[in-house]
C-alpha cells in the first residue's frame, strides 16, 4: 500500500503555520489546485481538442493570445471566484485587475499560462501565482492593496505541465512539491522541503540577445563558457523558454537563470507581479537568491500591474558573482 500525502491533507496539516489560520488560505490553495487539475486535463489533450494555436486576440502585453492562455485564465478566475477567498485577481491576460467584490481577504496575481510559445510544440508550460493579503479591511480593493512589494506575499507557487504535472508552493515555511497522480486525481507530496544547491554548472539565458546584454551579463556569460575545470566550467547552457520549466530545473539541479534588460526589453521582459516576485519568493525559500543584478526582486516597490524587471535568479553563489560584476562595472563606469 503506497503511503502518500495529498495536497489537501498537507495544507490542513500545515494550517497552524499561517498567521491568520482560519482555513482561508488553505481554501485558496485548494481552489488553485482544483483549477490546475482542470487546466492540466486541457493541456494533456491540447493536440486533439482543437485548443492549440492563436485565439485571434492580443493581450495587454501586445502578445498574441493562444487558446490555452485564454482557457487557463478563465479556469483560474472561475475557480477563485467560486472559492470566495479571493477579492481581486491581477492576471497577465487582463489589462485591469478583476475586482471580485467578495468578502475574501486575498489578492492573487497570476500568469495563467507561462511559456505560451511552447504550447504548440509540446514543450513544458506552466502557471505562476502570487498571493497577498489585502491591507485594507474591507470595501473596494485599492491600488495600495494590490501593488505590494514581493516581501509581503503570503504564498506563491507554480504548476508545471510537464512529463508529469507538479504543483510547487511556499507560504514562507520552505518549498514543497506535489506530483499529480492521474489514477486518483490528486496532487501528492513528492518533493518535501525543496532546496536549491548553493552552486551549479548550468546557466540559462536566451543567448540570441547576447549583443544587447548589459556588460555585466556579457562578462558573466563569457565566464560560463571559459575552460576552468576546477570550477566545473564551461557550464552547460539549458534554455527551455518557459520560465517555470527553466526554474524548476534550476531548483532541483542548481544553476542560474537570467533575463536581463536589453534594447528590446529596456526593463527586462519578465513581469514583476506574476512571474518574478512569486519565483523569487520560492527560490529564496529554497535557499537561492533573486535580484535584478543590482536590487533584491522582493524589495522592488511596484508602481504598475504589468511592470517588467530584469531577473537574475538561482543558486546563491552564482547570482552573487553576477551582482559583483554589476557592482564592479558600475564603479568603473562612475570613475571614468
Ligand atoms: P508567457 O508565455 O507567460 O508570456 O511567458 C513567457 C516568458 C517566460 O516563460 C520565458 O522565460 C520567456 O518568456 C522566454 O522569452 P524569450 O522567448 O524572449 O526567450
Ligand atoms: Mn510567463
Ligand atoms: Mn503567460
Amino acid at each position: 500500500m503506497m503511503e502518500f500525502k495529498t495536497l489537501g491533507q498537507f495544507i490542513i496539516e500545515k494550517q497552524e503555520e499561517f498567521p491568520f489560520a482560519k482555513g482561508e488560505l488553505s481554501r485558496l490553495l485548494r481552489d488553485i489546485g482544483i483549477a490546475a487539475k482542470v487546466v492540466n486535463r486541457e493541456v494533456n489533450k491540447a493536440g486533439l481538442a482543437e485548443i492549440l494555436g492563436p485565439y485571434g486576440q492580443f493581450n495587454v502585453q501586445g502578445e498574441e493570445q493562444q487558446k490555452l492562455d485564454v482557457l487557463a485564465d478563465k479556469e483560474f478566475i472561475s475557480a477563485l471566484k467560486r472559492g470566495g477567498e479571493c477579492c481581486y485577481i491581477a492576471s497577465e491576460e487582463h489589462e485591469e485587475g478583476l475586482d471580485l467584490s467578495s468578502e475574501g481577504k486575498y489578492i492573487v496575481c497570476i500568469d495563467p499560462l507561462d511559456g505560451s510559445s511552447n504550447i504548440d510544440v509540446n514543450i513544458s508550460i506552466g502557471t505562476i501565482f502570487s498571493i497577498y493579503r489585502r491591507k485594507s479591511s474591507s470595501g473596494r480593493v485599492s491600488e495600495e492593496d494590490v501593488l505590494q512589494q514581493g516581501v509581503h506575499q503570503v504564498a506563491a507557487g507554480y504548476v508545471l505541465y510537464g512529463s508529469s504535472t507538479m504543483l510547487v508552493y511556499t507560504t514562507g515555511h520552505g518549498v514543497n512539491g506535489f506530483t499529480l497522480d492521474p489514477s486518483i486525481g490528486e496532487f501528492c507530496l513528492s518533493h518535501p522541503m525543496m532546496r536549491i544547491p548553493e552552486n551549479g554548472n548550468t546557466y540559462s539565458i536566451n543567448q540570441g540577445n547576447f549583443i544587447n546584454f548589459p556588460p555585466a551579463i556579457k562578462e558573466y556569460v563569457k565566464m560560463c563558457q571559459e575552460e576552468n575545470l576546477e570550477s566545473g566550467r564551461p557550464y552547460s547552457l539549458r534554455y527551455i523558454g518557459s520560465l517555470v520549466a527553466d526554474l524548476h530545473r534550476t531548483i532541483l539541479k542548481g544553476g542560474i537563470f537570467m533575463y536581463p534588460e536589453s534594447v528590446r526589453h529596456r526593463k527586462g521582459k519578465l513581469r514583476l507581479m506574476y512571474e518574478c516576485n512569486p519565483m523569487a519568493f520560492i527560490l529564496e525559500q529554497a535557499g537561492g537568491r533573486a535580484s535584478t543584478g543590482k536590487e533584491r526582486i522582493l524589495e522592488i516597490q511596484p508602481d504598475e500591474l504589468h511592470q517588467r524587471t530584469p531577473l537574475v535568479i538561482g543558486s546563491s553563489a552564482m547570482v552573487l558573482v553576477v551582482e559583483k560584476l554589476y557592482a564592479d562595472i558600475g564603479k568603473i563606469a562612475q570613475s571614468t
